[in-house]
């Protein structure tokens, strides 16, 4: 499982920062959550499934210097990118499920997941890691995939079987089960727990470009390779666009909680 997540990663940085350039949305989703997290300068956070960095930029924006900045991943491609963004921080390979092996306990400010927790099978344990980096009264926050909708409607329980006409899943599928990240949370030992969602309109050509980063292809067509995956991506848009979609934006929530 985390060598496909790595490898699908790997593939993708090219067509990830280029759907960023189209549509601002992780920086946009990066904004939100520091703002919820209460991200102050002089803080010293971690980004966990940093990425190409478009995370740890905003984190850097938000705490006036990358001094007290520490990017996680687990694609050494993704890093790469990373590194040349945001020179002044530090970026560490490794497993966001071990966070304990690579944060020093106590050392954190805040913690937190910008569009990752959703790719982590074990997230509890990645929870627990988090905490023990937490000082006391420290923040976790992370946001994830709660919905895509095309002319108010549901993407993927309302359009995709009649788009697809079969062959992908009913629903993007992740290692984890979102719905329980509250219960998870509570259980790791945080308190304070806060939730909501947050919606950014896209346009047609900024969710298919969305669907079309090898990373998130695989969520709908997992057992396709990357051209074919792109393919039938490409076919499930120009059917919309054939009939005249308007609007098309993604839903995220979010979850924020105090040690
Ligand atoms: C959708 S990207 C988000 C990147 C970044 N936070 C941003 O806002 O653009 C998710 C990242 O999580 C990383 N990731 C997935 N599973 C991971 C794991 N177990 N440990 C560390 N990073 C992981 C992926 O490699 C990828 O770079």
């Amino acid at each position: 499982m985390k060598d496909a997540v790595r490898a699908n990663f790997d593939a993708s940085p090219s067509d990830y920062d280029s759907f960023e350039e189209a549509t601002g949305l992780f920086a946009f989703l990066a904004r939100e959550l520091a703002a919820r997290a209460g991200i102050a300068p002089g803080m010293k956070v971690a980004d966990v499934g940093c990425g190409t960095g478009l995370s740890t930029a905003v984190l850097r924006e938000a705490t006036g210097g990358g001094d007290g900045l520490t990017g996680i991943d687990l694609s050494p491609r993704m890093l790469g990118e990373a590194r040349r963004r945001v020179p002044g921080a530090r970026f560490i390979e490794g497993d966001a499920e071990r966070l304990e092996t690579i944060l020093p306990s106590l050392s954190q400010d805040a913690v937190l997941y910008n569009a990752c927790v959703f790719l982590l099978p074990d997230a509890p344990a990645s929870l627990r890691g988090a905490r023990s980096a937490l000082r006391d009264r420290g923040t976790v926050a992370m946001n994830f995939i709660a919905g895509a909708y095309v002319d108010g409607r549901e993407l993927f329980t309302e359009l995709f079987p009649e788009w697809t006409g079969g062959g992908a899943h009913p629903a993007p599928r992740f290692p984890c089960d979102t719905s329980k990240l509250g219960e998870y949370l509570g259980e790791a030992g945080f308190q304070d727990i806060r939730s909501g969602t947050v919606d950014r309109e896209l346009g047609l050509a900024g969710l298919r470009r969305f669907y079309s980063v090898p990373a998130q292809s695989a969520s709908l067509y997992p057992k396709l390779e990357a051209a074919g995956r792109r393919a039938a991506v490409g076919r499930m848009f120009d059917l919309a666009q054939e009939r005249g979609v308007r609007s098309a934006s993604m839903r995220w929530a979010w979850l924020v909680a105090s040690k």
